[in-house]
């Protein structure tokens, strides 16, 4: 997929169905991780898969996303938050790439997260195929911008 209508395309998927994830696209979306730049690339960071969904649920806001995916990944680590901000769009867009929803999700429970991934804890993406299916090339990238629920480009983009 070209990047610029992933990037246009892409939105949250918080609803997934149970249909595994191949084992190769699950590789794909960590090595996008692994593969992110960071400060003086010091790459202080861990890409952690996340087996007991039920106990992390109640370290995050949306437990909801966790108990539904089908991969959950937590960054952890002592990354700046750009550095983890990185390497999680990163893996989402490449997730997309594969028709593989994604969603970040902010933890309530900074301790809770910590003793369950054995470090500290970042974010946690949920990924999974899309409960309500979205095709990327039903529109231009262009139609995707013109839809988003974003403020306008004006508003956010000037010069100085
Ligand atoms: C740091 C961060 C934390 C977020 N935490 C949550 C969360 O806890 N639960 C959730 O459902 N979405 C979470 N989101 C997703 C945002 O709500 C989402 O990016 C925003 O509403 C835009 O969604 P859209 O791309 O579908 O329009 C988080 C996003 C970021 C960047």
């Amino acid at each position: 997929m070209d990047v610029y209508l992933a990037i246009a395309s892409r939105r949250e998927v918080r609803e997934y169905t149970d249909v595994p994830i191949p084992a190769e696209i699950v590789h794909r979306i960590l090595d996008a991780g692994r593969l992110s730049g960071s400060s003086r690339n010091t790459q202080q960071w861990e890409f952690v898969v996340v087996s007991d969904r039920e106990a992390l649920s109640e370290a995050v806001y949306a437990p909801g996303n966790v108990l539904g995916a089908t991969l959950v990944v937590a960054i952890a680590g002592s990354a700046f938050a750009l550095d983890m901000g990185r390497a999680a769009q990163n893996m989402m867009l490449a997730a997309w790439n594969d028709g593989v929803g994604a969603c970040p999700n902010g933890i309530s429970d900074a301790e809770l997260a910590e003793r369950i991934v054995g470090a500290p804890v970042g974010i946690v993406l949920t990924f999974g195929y899309p409960a309500k299916p979205r095709d990327p090339s039903a529109r231009s990238a262009d139609e995707w911008s013109a839809k988003a629920k974003r403020k306008p480009f004006d508003e956010v983009v000037r010069d100085a």
